[in-house]
């Protein structure tokens, strides 16, 4: 590997050193290298959200965040949300309202849909689209997302009451 940079990183909590190419985007290092392959590739140019990911606590999207550019900070993977209890009513919440067909989308989805849940708790259905609107699924034409996110909020909404 020639001109490679040795960058450290958290992922999914675990720190990880490891020597990447300055061209590596995010999301093939944290499939091909760390064998996290929960975060999909679709458009590999920003633009359908199949490949979201948190950065420090953030949205981003790993096809289009360079590796090194993640030198020192935290990033979490669907995997790393397995037991984080919005993301666990998500989950669960998607199933029942049928929120995919292939799940290709769905990695993508689980981690914007958590961050408008934690975000936006008394978004409408309209602000979920909006929220949601950088994340593209082919097969379920959203009405299921929307109303598993819907879900959500409303259980979240009772539970404070
Ligand atoms: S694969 Fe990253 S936005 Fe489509
Ligand atoms: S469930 Fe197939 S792309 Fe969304």
């Amino acid at each position: 590997m020639t001109h490679s940079k040795t960058i450290t990183l958290t992922v999914n909590g675990k720190a990880v050193t490891a020597a990447v190419e300055p061209r590596t985007h995010l999301a093939d290092f944290l499939r091909e290298r760390q064998l996290l392959t929960g975060t999909h590739l679709g458009c590999e140019h920003g633009v359908c959200g199949a490949c979201t990911i948190l950065i420090d606590g953030e949205p981003a999207r790993s096809c289009i965040t360079l590796a090194v550019a993640c030198d020192g900070h935290a990033v979490t993977t669907v995997e790393g949300l397995d037991g984080d209890p919005v993301a666990a009513d998500l989950r669960e919440a998607f199933s029942t309202e049928h929120g995919l067909q292939c799940g290709f989308c769905t990695p993508g989805m689980l981690v914007s849909a958590r961050d408008v849940v934690l975000r936006r708790p008394t978004a409408d259905d309209n602000q979920i689209r909006v929220e949601m609107s950088g994340n593209l699924c082919r097969c379920t034409g959203y009405v299921g997302i929307v109303n598993a996110i819907r879900r959500v909020l409303d259980a979240r909404k009772t539970a404070a009451e």
